[in-house]
């Protein structure tokens, strides 16, 4: 009886962790509405030039955090979303290229961990550094993923 219970408890632990760790969709989304990654986007480029002059403003400094966590989870969903380019993508490359993707995003992510590091360590010039590193991912990311418009 005991071990009946223990091996569904063990059965429904493995369903609901197969969930939670689930592949994101390839599906590519369709032309015309907005898609949530440029939203994101969108709220990612809003929350970059709030940032722009603060990350070197010591007063700053506990905003500054808060903007860079907004960003962080902005990044984090992203990482969930298929590009509207992979409709361009050949079938037989999609998985490579929704690896390098992911790759782009974690990059992404940590390049801002490093950004909220140097400011709650109060140190601006390293924010101001790491700033212009999190900004100088942008052009080579867009020429990969990003569609022409
Ligand atoms: C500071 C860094 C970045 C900024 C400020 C930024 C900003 C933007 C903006 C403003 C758009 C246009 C949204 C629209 O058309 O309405 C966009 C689109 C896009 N960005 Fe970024 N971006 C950054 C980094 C990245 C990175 C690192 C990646 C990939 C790893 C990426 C992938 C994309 C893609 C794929 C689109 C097109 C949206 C779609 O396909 O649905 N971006 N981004």
């Amino acid at each position: 009886m005991k071990n009946r219970f223990l091996l569904t408890a063990l059965v429904v632990a493995l369903a609901a962790a197969a969930t939670a760790f689930a592949r994101p969709t390839v599906a590519a989304p369709q032309d015309g509405d907005e898609t949530q990654l440029e939203q994101y986007m969108e709220d990612i480029n809003r929350g970059m030039r709030k940032l722009r002059r603060a990350v070197t403003d010591p007063e700053a400094n506990a905003e500054s955090i808060q903007d860079v966590r907004a960003i962080e989870l902005l990044v984090i969903k992203s990482r969930n979303e298929t590009p509207k380019m992979a409709a361009d993508i050949a079938e037989a490359d999609m998985a490579a290229w929704m690896l390098e993707y992911q790759q782009g995003m974690l990059e992404f992510s940590a390049k801002l961990l490093e950004l909220e590091t140097a400011l709650v360590k109060g140190d601006n010039e390293a924010a101001g550094a790491a700033y212009k590193a999190v900004g100088e991912l942008k052009s080579p990311a867009h020429k990969k993923f990003k569609a022409k418009d």
